[in-house]
């Protein structure tokens, strides 16, 4: 038998998610001395300082032994700084295994899983493994205040009766877009209650627009919403691999039958625990970003390139024909940047907004690219 056929029926539908480049790999493989990495959103200022020193007086004998599953500490410290119930938390090796945890838990044959076209790839592999039916909603127009953004009203007409799960990532990668407050909140009060909504804040403590709303600020208005982060982007700590679901207790107690028992590590839970806690960090990471988003922003539109509106680390840029060859070009120069086809946008690149000497690298190579094209 075919090897593809002993797969169960939603893997045989899935392909891998692509993860993007890894920078060492690629720089071995050009022969570069450094590479300039704006493919993956990661956070060039990196964790706390209290991060650092608290890793660094990690005891090395703690190693035999397996990390606390149930991660009492880290939790309460975020239970405490967003004052919710420990009960309610529900940790991730990354908030993509979260993603996928959630579809695994809920979603059977026939139930059906709402997101947006160019919304966050893993939503969709997460429907479609998990057996679900995919319904990706039409995104919003190019010309409008939210371009390709998800749309409001197309996500309350794709609710049914047979509607499980609702993914929403707000602000949204690839497209940097949003939802106001009361788009949200609106939403949120029309999904039956025979469904789950999820908004993936990965990118949260970047958002610097008021009209944003925190999920966790909205939880009243729906019982399964479950609002979920990650300590990859603004901590700075995306190679330890963790992030957090914040749902109903009663909710977190499901997600903890399906949830591998020892999935966060001992250095994650101590690293975790101490950037939480850094809360002037994380707003000077936010506030340093903010400038350079829109200072970069500045410089993109300044070449005539069409850039995407952004409350997150990075931004959507539309070079207007085929982006391919400019992204292999400024691989050859040592900057990594995301291509897009993958998310229906072939024309389109998406930048990491990194420090200034970056962004500055990053210019520089594609002012060269872009008059070799012109
Ligand atoms: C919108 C969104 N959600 C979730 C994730 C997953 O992040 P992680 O698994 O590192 O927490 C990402 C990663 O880029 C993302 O962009």
């Amino acid at each position: 038998m075919n090897i593809e056929q002993l797969a169960a029926p939603g893997v045989r539908k899935l392909t891998a998610y692509d993860p993007g480049y890894d920078p060492e790999t690629i720089r071995q493989m050009l022969g570069l001395p450094c590479m300039v990495e704006l493919g993956s959103n990661e956070n060039g200022y990196g964790p706390s300082p209290s991060v650092r020193e608290a890793l660094k007086s990690c005891d090395f004998a703690d190693l035999i032994r397996y990390p606390d599953a149930g991660a009492r500490r880290l939790r309460e410290a975020i239970a405490q700084r967003w004052n919710v119930d420990p009960a309610a938390i529900t940790l991730g090796n990354g908030s993509h295994e979260l993603l996928v945890l959630i579809a695994e838990t809920f979603v059977a044959p026939g139930d059906e899983v709402v997101f947006s076209q160019h919304g966050f790839a893993v939503f969709k592999l997460a429907a479609i493994g998990s057996g679900g039916t995919p319904v990706e909603v039409a995104a919003l127009p190019r010309s409008g205040e939210q371009p390709l953004g998800a749309d409001p009203a197309g996500f309350a007409r794709a609710l049914s009766p047979n509607t499980k799960l609702v993914y929403l990532a707000n602000p949204n990668n690839p497209t940097g877009t949003w939802w106001r407050r009361e788009v949200l909140a609106d939403f949120l009060a029309r999904v039956p209650h025979s469904a789950l909504v999820v908004i993936d804040e990965a990118y949260r403590e970047y958002v610097d627009e008021d009209e944003v709303p925190d999920a966790l600020s909205l939880t009243g208005l729906h019982p399964h919403l479950i609002v979920t982060r990650t300590f990859s982007k603004a901590h700075g700590l995306a190679s330890l691999r963790i992030g957090y679901a914040i749902s109903s207790p009663r909710l977190a107690a499901v997600l903890e039958r399906t949830r591998l028992t020892f999935n966060v590590n001992l250095y994650a839970q101590l690293a975790a625990r101490f950037a939480m806690n850094d809360v002037a960090h994380v707003e000077r990471v936010r506030h340093g970003n903010a400038t350079e988003r829109n200072w970069l922003a500045q410089q993109l539109r300044a070449l005539g390139l069409f850039v995407f509106p952004s409350q997150g680390n990075f931004v959507l840029v539309d070079f207007q024909r085929p982006a391919k060859p400019i992204e292999d070009a400024m691989l050859k120069r040592g900057v990594i940047l995301r291509p897009m086809g993958g998310y229906g946008l072939p024309t389109c690149l998406r930048v990491t907004v990194g420090l200034r000497d970056e962004s500055q690298a990053l210019l520089l190579a594609l002012r060269e690219v872009l008059a070799e094209w012109a």
